[in-house]
């Protein structure tokens, strides 16, 4: 069962969704050469310290099934998500029922990548959210998470 937070000031923080498409829970295991050698709760464990020092409510999400990924994002827009950082994976290359669920919602979205999909084969070259993102930062590790957690802290401390 999902935890509830419960503390006023948690309540009050803008909150912002990180979105881990499939087999990324595998981190850490899987093919350290593309994906580094961090487990996803390594990711975000870092992801929530930085957001917490940053005064922002941050919740991840991982799942193997474009349903799950889909409803949580659905979810995301009656929870007042103020911004999205999403992973797609192989999603990315695929999925135009996840794209569809970012434009439907509306909330705005980094898209992020551990390896630089470019230097990779072909098939990982496309993606259907680039264009819907703000941004996409690929390439980086573990830290292109982190450098669009960074991106939004300061916009979201602006607005
Ligand atoms: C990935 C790149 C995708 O091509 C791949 O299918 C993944 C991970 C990345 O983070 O580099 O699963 O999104």
């Amino acid at each position: 069962m999902k935890k509830q937070k419960t503390t006023s000031t948690t309540a009050e923080r803008p909150r912002i969704l990180v979105v881990h498409g499939p087999n990324l829970n595998l981190l850490g295991t899987r093919e350290p050469e593309h994906y580094g050698r961090l487990s996803l709760s390594d990711i975000n464990l870092a992801l929530v310290r930085m957001a917490d020092s940053g005064g922002v409510e941050l919740e991840t999400f991982q799942s193997n099934h474009e349903g799950a990924l889909i409803e949580r994002i659905h979810a995301a827009r009656e929870q007042d998500v103020r911004a999205i950082i999403i992973n797609p994976a192989a999603y990315t290359h695929t999925s135009v029922g996840l794209r569809d669920a970012l434009a439907a919602v509306s909330i705005p979205f980094v898209e992020v990548h551990l390896s630089n999909v470019h230097a990779r084969e072909p098939f990982r070259h496309h993606s259907y959210f680039s264009d819907l993102a703000i941004g996409v930062i690929s390439g980086l590790e573990h830290e292109s998470y982190l450098l669009a957690l960074e991106y939004l802290l300061n916009k979201l401390n602006v607005e």
